[in-house]
């Protein structure tokens, strides 16, 4: 039996869980600063970092207090090394490196987007690599092909915004606040989604890429033009255009990746997973073509530490702890912790 403690300060989420052999989460503790950062509509990594600090201590003490455990008990530990705001990251490998020293314990870099991806083994024990994963989270959009626990191709990315980043804009343009994705799936209830359509960009030399700054640059020109001609714009209608575009292009390309590597499996992830117009999409498209669709439950789909803990035990099982030295990276290569 391996119990793993887990730490995530890679954005504006203080978070701690204690995961056991990888699927059982005996704790999952997240401490949101989104009403911190809502009056500023969107992170500020100085404020995000201060936060961690404050608070990264009490989410650490509850995680184990929760999973009924003591220090003894804990076999590693497992920290997101990057990507993200190094400063934010920089408390979470700092408070992990001390627990390390103190407690005589390994340490386990995780991959952000590993994490991500590893929040699918969760509640699916039926899932195994190799498959395919659709990543759409604020900072990443990526199709991956997972060809095992720690084996990762980038196969198509976005070329500009992330995901979430465009619905975080495009919600902003329309007078949502942040974070925006949730609030314009919300409006796009009440829209009608064929009123208005927009482009479904494709990348040159790039089957499986993605642009989503293109929809949301055809969303911004609507807008403009439609004050020019001092027509009134229907916000719903405005959300669920959009809202139906991004579905459109993300399931279109995940399920040729899907079906072109050969997989059976998509697992889609990330704070977009969340979503529920994009995720019944996905799945209905998946099980027309014969695809087996998985998707974490909502709150391991946005940023906490029990994914990293996850993903720390198939990191622990392959052979990968990290010295003393271990350092925050602001941008780092999916696969690269392995190298
Ligand atoms: O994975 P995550 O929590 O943090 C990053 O690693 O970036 O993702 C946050 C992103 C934000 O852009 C947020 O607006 C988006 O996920 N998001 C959503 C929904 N819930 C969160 N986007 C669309 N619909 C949602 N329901
Ligand atoms: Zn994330």
């Amino acid at each position: 039996m391996t119990t793993i403690l887990a730490i995530e300060s890679s954005c504006d989420e203080t978070a701690c869980a204690v995961v056991r052999d990888g699927r059982e989460i005996l704790s999952n503790i997240i401490s949101s600063q989104i009403d911190i950062h809502e009056l500023y509509g969107g992170v500020v990594p100085e404020i995000a970092s201060r936060n961690h600090l404050d608070r990264i201590e009490q989410v650490v003490n509850k995680a184990l207090k929760t999973a009924d455990l003591t220090w003894a008990s804990v076999d590693a530990l497992a920290v997101t090394a990057g990507p993200g705001l190094v400063g934010a990251l920089l408390v979470g490998v700092s408070y992990a490196k001390g627990l390390a020293y103190s407690l005589n314990k390994p340490l386990i870099p995780v991959h952000h987007i590993e994490g991500h991806i590893a929040a699918n083994y969760i509640e699916h024990p039926a899932l195994q690599p190799p498959f395919m994963s659709l990543v759409i989270s604020g900072g990443h959009s990526h199709l991956i092909h997972v060809r095992d626990y720690t084996d990762f191709e980038i196969i198509g990315k976005t070329a500009d915004d992330a995901c979430g980043e465009a619905f975080d804009k495009v919600a902003r343009v329309i007078g949502l606040g942040y974070p925006g994705g949730p609030k314009l799936e919300k409006l796009a209830k009440d829209g009608d989604e064929e009123a208005i359509r927009f482009p479904r960009p494709k990348v040159a030399g790039e089957p499986y890429g993605y642009s989503f700054s293109g929809i949301k640059s055809a969303v911004l020109n609507y807008l403009n033009r439609a004050a020019m001609r001092g027509e009134t714009v229907r916000p719903a209608d405005v959300a669920a255009g959009f809202q139906k575009a991004v579905a459109d292009v993300l399931t279109e390309r995940a399920v040729a990746a899907t079906l072109d590597y050969g997989m059976r499996d998509l697992a889609v992830a990330g704070g977009v997973a969340a979503n529920n117009y994009i995720s019944n999409k996905l799945s209905t498209a998946c099980a027309t073509a014969g695809i087996r669709f998985y998707r974490p439950a909502p709150i391991y789909c946005t940023d906490n530490a029990a994914m990293i803990g996850v993903a720390g035990y198939y990191g622990y099982q392959a052979g990968r702890v990290a010295g003393l030295d271990l350092n925050a990276v602001a941008h780092i290569d999916v696969g690269r912790l392995n190298g």
